[in-house]
């Protein structure tokens, strides 16, 4: 039999070979070590495709203190082979870690000194502006962690730089939006295997990830409405197709919710009796806040786990009828949990996204602020032109006539 780290080398040398713009970055900065004795702390979710990036890192001669950014996300097998593969990588993480040790992970993190804090959910970040150290910058994945963070830098309280990677355009359209608008789907499918043709299902938020979800769920055969709180989204959900209705309505008749708005108890005490015998509701976004599963674990202590990664609690409705409610992965990230993730092609862009930054900190960031910053458009377009020719896809040029043209 393999052992765990065999098996994880194997994982990480599948999505190696899928993350090719990665690897030709990596293979580049190697030569001149660009990273050279930078120390990194990281705090990402552990997957294949992380490990990707981390062993890049380490190529380009940084050293690296990593934690997971979600106590159920970690892939063993992966962390396995990263603790013993690379004497430049240390990973907090552990099997057994419940709450407590997962935050405790992080101040490990910290106490190891990293220049640069690279986090997924700025949970690493909260804890590094309240510490008495100094970081040459930071950089952040996803939507939830650079809300926190503009929070942070407005009351005045980051103490370094921080390059949005989030907010550069290849991530949001190929990560947040076709990314994870797939790996959710797999995640329910995987979890449940139900089939999602004919299934109505409400996807409660429509931003870039919320129009992922959407499309694939429509794309297999759902019936997909969405809803909103914002008038200018909820327009272009009602142009692009789908229903838009406020979720009350929604309760009694649909299969499947999957919020994917960044608010807390979007679905909540108010909402579970309402639902119908069986519905299923799952989180896409960053934080389990979205559904109030503490309210459910606190008035429904006899629920139980039907499945691996699913709850079931039995509620009653109004005229004291009971209905089941499945809940999945605890209401947090159901496609980190209850599959892989994005797949190592996207985040190959995204993860080539964070080296770049990354990099651009460990040069730059003396002349930076200490804000959030979106990163500059040129890297998009740099990221860009890799990826279309990584793919073999050619683009025509504007003639000197067409330029002259736009500058008239
Ligand atoms: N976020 C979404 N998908 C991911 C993956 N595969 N690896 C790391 N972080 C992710």
């Amino acid at each position: 039999m393999k052992s765990k780290i065999g098996l994880g080398k194997e994982e990480y040398l599948w999505a190696k070979n899928r993350m090719p713009i990665l690897t030709n970055l990596v293979r580049k900065y190697s030569k001149n070590r660009i990273l050279g004795d930078f120390n990194l702390g990281m705090c990402l979710h552990i997957t294949k495709e992380t490990a990707v990036l981390v062993m890049g890192l380490a190529e380009v001669g940084a050293r690296i203190s990593l934690c997971a950014a979600n106590p159920l996300s970690s892939k063993e097998n992966v962390s396995e082979f990263l603790r013993y593969h690379n004497s430049n990588v240390d990973i907090f993480v552990n099997r057994q870690d419940d709450i407590d040790s997962f935050y405790n992970n992080m101040d490990k993190v910290l106490d190891t000194n990293p220049q640069i804090v690279t986090d997924d959910g700025a949970e690493l970040h909260k804890k590094a502006v309240y510490r008495d150290q100094s970081f040459v910058g930071g950089t952040e994945e996803t939507t939830s962690g650079v809300n926190r963070l503009r929070r942070l830098s407005n009351e005045g309280l980051l103490s370094y730089p921080v390059i949005a990677v989030n907010e550069s355009l290849m991530k949001q359209l190929l990560d947040n939006g076709h990314g994870t608008g797939q790996s959710t789907l797999e995640g329910i499918i995987n979890t449940t295997g139900i089939i999602v043709a004919s299934k109505r299902i409400v996807v409660c938020g429509y931003g870039w990830v919320g129009k992922g979800v959407a499309r694939c769920a429509r794309g297999l055969g759902a019936k997909v409405t969405i809803t909103e709180v914002e008038p200018l989204k909820a327009m272009e959900a009602f142009f692009d197709g789908y229903e838009v209705d406020e979720l009350e309505k929604l309760l009694s008749i649909n299969d499947i919710f999957i919020t994917c708005t960044g608010q807390i108890n979007i679905i909540g005490r108010e909402h579970f009796s309402k639902l119908k015998d069986g519905a299923i509701l799952c989180n896409a976004g960053h934080f389990d806040v979205e559904i109030d599963v503490r309210y459910l674990d606190r008035i429904y202590p006899r629920h139980y786990e039907p499945k691996p990664n699913v709850t079931c609690y039995t509620v009653n409705d109004a005229l004291g009828k009971s209905k089941r409610i499945y809940v999945m992965t605890k209401g947090r990230v159901v496609n980190l949990i209850g599959a892989e993730g994005n797949s190592p092609e996207v985040m190959d862009i995204s993860f080539s996204n964070q080296f770049l930054a990354i990099v651009y900190l460990s040069k730059m960031s003396s002349k930076l602020a200490n804000r959030v910053y979106k990163p500059p458009r040129k890297l998009d377009n740099k990221l860009a032109r890799l990826a279309l020719s990584r793919y073999k896809i050619r683009i025509d040029k504007l003639s000197q006539e067409q330029k002259d043209y736009f500058k008239k």
